[in-house]
């Protein structure tokens, strides 16, 4: 009822066997991860729009057929779930199978969230022919760019849109040709971005990474005022 002041009640569900209360709005997999419960996820990021793109975080649901991404599901009052049963590990595990295979090859795809999943599931080279690889792009004086470990999950453009309110980073294409782009297609140092570095935050690859050391104490010294797009203070100059 609304009006009445009354908070909204949690919701119990069941994870894997163990009761576990939902704030109200809150998925199951947010739930699991309050409760210490690790589900596999990668387009999910705190504080970001849930996009469910990447189906790393299914899980099986009793009384339905097929699977649920859990950062998308909001549970009902006892549902029962499971995210480590055999149906569900094995759909997780061939999802990191073939993101892995989309980013084989890539230099910048090492210990990242990706492959700390990967170990935890027992994921290792991946069975499938690794897609063309495009070149990298070091345009950039504090971030390199690195597109072939880039699985599309978008959190980079979600992190450039929703936290920067910046709108330098989308996605375009479709099907094979769908990929990240900067502005209408430029170089990211061509581009309108300010180097905030939200988006390298974001990334679960390495796709979009700091530049090297020298790039870094350029991005770090001492200006005379902050940035003046988004006002955070990136510390960048530009001549
Ligand atoms: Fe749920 Fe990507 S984390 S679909």
């Amino acid at each position: 009822r609304q009006g009445d002041g009354a908070a909204p009640a949690a919701v119990r569900f069941s994870l894997d066997g163990r009761e576990l209360d939902a704030a109200p709005g809150e998925t199951i997999l947010q739930a699991a991860r309050r409760a210490g419960v690790a589900i596999p996820h990668l387009c999910y990021r705190d504080g970001l729009r849930a996009e469910g793109n990447c189906r790393a975080c299914m899980v099986e649901i009793a009384g339905e057929r097929g699977l649920a991404p859990a950062c998308c599901r909001t549970p009902q009052p006892g549902l029962q779930v499971r995210a480590a049963s055999e149906r569900a590990r094995t759909a997780q595990r061939l999802v990191l199978e073939l993101l892995v295979a989309e980013t084989a090859g890539s230099a910048q795809a090492v210990d990242s969230e990706l492959t700390r999943w990967c170990a935890a599931l027992g994921v290792g080279a991946a069975r499938f022919a690794p897609r063309a690889q495009p070149a990298a792009d070091a345009s950039h004086p504090a971030i390199t760019v690195d597109l072939g470990a880039c699985i599309q999950c978008t959190r980079c453009v979600r992190a450039c849109r929703e936290v920067q309110v910046n709108d330098v980073i989308g996605y375009a294409g479709r099907g094979a040709q769908a990929r990240i782009v900067f502005d209408l297609g430029d170089a990211l140092g061509a581009s309108s971005c300010v180097g905030c570095g939200e988006c390298v935050q974001a990334c679960p690859t390495g796709a979009l990474a700091p530049a090297g050391a020298a790039a870094q104490a350029v991005a770090t010294r001492a200006v005379d005022s902050v940035c003046p797009y988004c006002g955070v203070g990136c510390q960048l100059r530009y001549h």
